[in-house]
């Protein structure tokens, strides 16, 4: 049984080592090249392929693997809003993710990132480095007088709320799925509308549909209080940025922690030093002190890369010998 790992990074590279230990049987090939229409051919003679890159996954390159006999990919990550899955059907390819590698990187950066906001420490750090070690007017809110609005209550959104309610925030939730316990704990509202008429904080712990797109809106944020304070690591595109940035302006937003951007993936994990990088949005988002931007780390965790790895190796070898496997993604 012969996997390739497309685009393997260096920090990954000692837990695909210790894989290959576990699993001695399968024989695994590693190349730091990201899967597309040039790189596709390096998979013919290969069982499955293991990936995980932010660009689409375009239809030629599944075309080409099926081609090659190729059907079972696994994602090392959990987002499947790059691959097309019309395409996916029809050439009968089986995908995996992995739906949980680690929900607590993701949620405990999220919220470190609202501390981070309420503390207001870009200011702090700005007003530092010009030698100006005045308290004011940088006054700061406390995280326990929040009502934290959390929008998708799956296994991060779950792990956020738990940490919130350790600190003593008021939590409120909203999901079309309700999670039995929240559900006796009565943190849900019926609706959106209401969490944008409660919350002093809204976070989005969702995937991105087509239907989820731009969900954060202008009618969205006219429906928030007035100061509210938006935290996104789910994915860029649920927010419409422009909108954003007139709320922004305004006053109805306070500030925001982005770790994700509608357009990020022509900069976000890339080297962008001394390089020209049009997105005008960033520019206006950034310069901002009470905006934090991060660029997709909130994942980046020694847990959550051992996991990704680690699971889409063991799902791809299920997929292979099996023909499936409980990480199988349902395209709808
Ligand atoms: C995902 O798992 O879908 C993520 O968003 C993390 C990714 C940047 C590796």
């Amino acid at each position: 049984m012969k996997i390739l790992a497309y685009g393997i990074r260096e920090d990954e590279k000692p837990f695909v080592k210790e894989w290959e230990q576990e699993n001695p049987e399968v024989e695994v090939e590693i190349t730091d090249k990201l899967l597309d229409e040039e790189t596709v051919a390096m998979a013919k003679g290969f069982d499955g392929v293991v990936v995980y890159q932010q660009k689409p996954y375009t239809d030629a390159v599944f075309e080409k693997l099926d081609s090659y006999g190729i059907h079972n990919v696994s994602l090392r990550n959990v987002g499947v809003d790059n691959m097309n899955p019309a395409t996916v059907k029809k050439y009968g390819f089986k995908v995996t993710n992995v739906p949980v590698y680690s929900p607590a990187a993701i949620a405990e950066f999220s919220v470190t990132q609202l501390m981070n906001l309420l503390r207001r420490t870009k200011e702090y750090f700005h007003k530092f480095e010009r030698g100006d070690f005045r308290w004011a007017p940088q006054i700061s809110q406390e995280l326990n007088q929040q009502t934290v609005g959390v929008i998708g209550t799956g296994h991060i959104g779950r792990v956020a709320i738990d940490i919130y309610k350790g600190f003593g925030a008021k939590v409120i939730a909203y999901d079309v799925y309700h999670n039995p316990e929240l559900e006796k704990e009565g943190l849900y509202v019926d609706t959106l509308d209401e969490l944008y008429a409660k919350a002093t904080v809204v976070t989005l712990h969702i995937p991105l549909f087509p239907s989820t797109e731009h969900m954060l809106n202008k009618v969205a944020f006219d429906k928030m209080r007035d100061g509210v304070f938006i935290v996104n690591a789910s994915r860029g595109p649920l927010i419409d940025e422009q909108a954003l940035i007139n709320a922004l302006d305004s006053g109805k937003v306070a500030g925001a922690a982005l770790d994700v951007l509608e357009d990020e993936t022509k900069v976000f994990n890339h080297n962008m030093v001394g390089k020209n990088m049009t997105y005008p949005e960033f520019w206006n988002l950034n310069s901002r002190e009470n905006v934090l931007i991060s660029p997709h780390t909130a994942f980046y965790t020694n847990i959550a890369v051992q996991n990704m790895v680690k699971f889409s190796l063991s799902a791809n070898k299920d997929l292979i010998e099996t023909g499936t496997s409980d990480k199988l993604v349902k395209f709808d």
